[in-house]
């Protein structure tokens, strides 16, 4: 494991149950190393940034390493139904670059319509990954709507499972796992 452990507890699930007959989502590509990850584990991935730098180094990461079976998308994550309808997996992994701009950073906002049009969305039996870094102003006040959201919604439709380090300080990311039933 590296120093990057909720990082490592949340690809060693995700490889745990994403097939290559499945389609993904990164919702936040960034760099490109989840989407590198989940290119390797998947049938397809579609990958949402708003900024154009990330769809090059992503681009750049994903052609370097011999995989096609993605599609790059430079919009924001809210509009994933203009581009994709069935979906087995959606990946988050919030907050601003690193080493980028830290004022484009996912916000409470567009994460919750997101996350309230995946969780309809989503095939049954799917799973949403978030990782969450609640660490900086804005991941705050994020990852208490988050919270919060999730609460409200069918617990007997979605289970939730949080995943994070209780005796480490400074706040450090956690990662919460939702999982939809199927019929
Ligand atoms: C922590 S980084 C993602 C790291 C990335 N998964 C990786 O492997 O390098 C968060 C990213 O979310 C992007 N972002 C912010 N708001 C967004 C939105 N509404 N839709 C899609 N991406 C967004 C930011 O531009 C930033 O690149």
């Amino acid at each position: 494991m590296s120093d990057h452990q909720i990082l490592d507890i949340a690809h060693l699930q995700m490889k745990n149950y994403i097939t290559k007959d499945d389609v993904v989502i990164d919702m936040t590509m960034g760099n490109g190393f989840d989407t590198l990850y989940l290119a390797g584990l998947s049938k397809f991935v579609y990958a949402f940034d708003i900024q154009e730098t990330a769809l090059e180094h992503t681009h750049k990461k994903l052609f370097d390493n011999q995989l096609s079976n993605y599609k790059l998308i430079l919009d924001s994550h809210e509009n994933i139904l203009s581009y994709v309808k069935k979906f087995k997996y959606v990946v988050y992994n919030l907050g601003y670059l690193p080493n980028g701009d830290k004022h484009i950073t996912t916000k409470k906002e567009s994460t919750l319509s997101s996350l309230k049009t995946v969780l309809t969305h989503v095939d049954e039996k799917g799973m949403v990954f978030m990782m969450i870094y609640p660490a900086h102003e804005a991941g705050k006040i994020e990852s208490l709507s988050i919270e919060q959201y999730l609460e409200s919604i069918d617990h007997e439709q979605f289970k939730v499972i949080k995943t994070y380090l209780p005796f480490q300080e400074h706040m450090p990311p956690y990662l919460i796992t939702i999982y939809k039933k199927g019929a």
